[in-house]
C-alpha cells in the first residue's frame, strides 16, 4: 500500500458583502429575530444579489484567494472537483467556468453534488485521487447560492440559508497528516423530507410550476433535524472510537452549519465543550456545500500543524458522514487576506 497521503494545505474563501438581517427578513415573513435566535442561531446571511452572478462568481474568487495565499501557479493544478446544489447552469459544469476563470488549463474538473455533504464528498474524492500517486495539485470547492433556490415568502426556510463558497488545495504527503479516515452514508430515505420538486427530468420547469414555487427548497425541517442530529452524532463517534481519538484528542469538530441546536447536541454526544466545536452560522447561515470550509476559512487563524479535526455534515439524500484530519500547518492571524 501507498503510503502518500493527502493533506490541506491552504484554505480561500468568499462571500457576497449585501448582508440580509433578522431584522430585514421579518419585514418579509412572519418572523422574528428572536425565534430565529432561539431555533437556529443565525443572526445575518451574506446575498449574492447582483443580477447576472451565480454560483461560479463565489466560487472563483475563492479559487483565486487560495491560488494566491498557497503561491500556486493554477497551471499546475491536475484536478478541481467542485460541490454544489446551485450551479450556475445544468450543463457545463460550473468546475469548468472556475477554471477558466483562474486560468487552470491542465486540470479535469468536474461538479459533484451531495447538497450539505458535497465538501465532504469531496474531501475523500481528492484524497483517493491523491493517494493513487498521479493527482498532486488538487482543488475543492464548496459554493452554493442558496438565495437562488430559497422561497422568500416561506418563513420555514428562509431564514436559514445563505450565500458562500470556499476551497481547500490538497496535496500528497508521507508525513503523518492528512485525510487519517473517513466514513461516508447515502440512504435515500430524504426525498420526502428534503428536496426541490421542479426543474429536473421528473417535473420540468412550466409556468405551473413557477406559480405554484415549486422551483425553492421544500423542507420537512423537524424529520430533517432529528436525522441529522442521530446521524452526524453516531457517525461522528464511531470515527472517534475506530480510530482510539478520546475527546481529549479532539482538537476541533468542524459541524455543518444547519442549526446551533444540531451542533449543540453533537458536542454534548461526543461529550466535547462548545469551544471545540468550530461555528459561524451566526453569522452566514447554511451555506451548504460552502459550509464546512468557510467555517475553516473563518477559524483558519486557530489551527495547528497536527491538529486532530473531525468534519461533519449532513444534507438531503439523506447523505452524511464525518472525515477525520490531521491538519497540515499553522494558521496565522493574515491567512484570510
Ligand atoms: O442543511 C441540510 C439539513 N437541514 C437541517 O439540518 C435543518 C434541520 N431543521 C431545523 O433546523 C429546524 O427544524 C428548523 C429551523 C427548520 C425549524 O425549527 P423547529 O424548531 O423544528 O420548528 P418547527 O418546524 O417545529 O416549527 C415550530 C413552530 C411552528 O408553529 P406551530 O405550528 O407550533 O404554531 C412553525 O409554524 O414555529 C413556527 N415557525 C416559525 N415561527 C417564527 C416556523 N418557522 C418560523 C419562523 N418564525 N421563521
Amino acid at each position: 500500500m501507498s503510503n502518500i497521503n493527502a493533506v490541506v494545505t491552504g484554505v480561500g474563501g468568499f462571500v457576497p458583502d449585501y448582508i440580509l438581517n433578522n431584522d430585514d427578513l421579518s419585514k418579509m415573513v412572519d418572523t422574528s429575530d428572536e425565534w430565529i435566535m432561539t431555533r437556529i442561531g443565525v443572526k445575518e446571511r451574506r446575498i449574492l444579489n447582483e443580477e447576472g452572478l451565480g454560483t461560479s462568481y463565489m466560487a472563483r474568487k475563492a479559487v483565486k484567494q487560495l491560488l494566491q495565499k498557497t503561491n500556486t501557479n493554477p497551471e499546475e493544478v491536475d484536478l478541481v472537483i467542485l460541490s454544489t446544489s446551485t450551479p450556475d447552469y445544468a450543463f457545463p459544469s460550473t468546475a469548468s467556468i472556475v477554471c477558466k476563470k483562474n486560468g487552470i488549463t491542465n486540470a479535469f474538473a468536474f461538479d459533484m453534488q451531495a447538497a450539505c455533504s458535497g465538501f465532504l464528498y469531496a474531501m475523500e474524492t481528492a484524497a483517493s485521487f491523491i493517494r493513487s500517486g498521479r493527482y498532486k495539485k488538487v482543488i475543492i470547492v464548496g459554493a452554493d447560492k442558496m438565495s437562488a433556490i430559497v422561497d422568500y415568502t416561506d418563513r420555514a426556510t428562509c431564514p436559514i440559508f445563505g450565500d458562500g463558497a470556499a476551497a481547500f488545495l490538497m496535496e500528497p504527503t508521507t508525513e503523518e497528516l492528512g485525510v487519517i479516515d473517513a466514513q461516508l452514508h447515502t440512504d435515500g430515505k430524504g426525498l420526502p423530507f428534503l428536496h426541490i420538486k421542479a426543474g429536473g427530468s421528473v417535473c420540468p420547469s412550466s409556468p405551473f410550476t413557477v406559480e405554484n414555487h415549486l422551483h425553492y427548497v421544500y423542507q420537512e425541517g423537524r424529520t430533517v433535524f432529528r436525522y441529522a442530529v442521530s446521524n452526524m452524532s453516531d457517525v461522528c463517534v464511531e470515527i472517534a472510537n475506530r480510530n482510539e481519538l478520546s475527546k481529549d484528542k479532539i482538537d476541533w469538530v468542524v459541524p455543518h452549519q444547519a442549526n446551533l441546536r444540531i451542533i449543540s447536541a453533537i458536542a454534548n454526544r461526543l461529550e466535547l465543550p462548545e469551544d471545540k466545536m468550530l461555528v459561524n452560522i451566526g453569522h452566514y447561515g447554511n451555506t451548504s456545500a460552502a459550509s464546512l470550509p468557510l467555517c475553516v476559512w473563518d477559524n483558519e487563524a486557530k489551527l495547528k500543524k497536527g491538529d486532530n479535526m473531525i468534519f461533519t455534515a449532513f444534507g438531503a439524500g439523506f447523505t452524511w458522514g464525518a472525515i477525520y484530519v490531521k491538519w497540515g500547518y499553522d494558521g496565522s492571524p493574515t491567512n484570510k487576506e
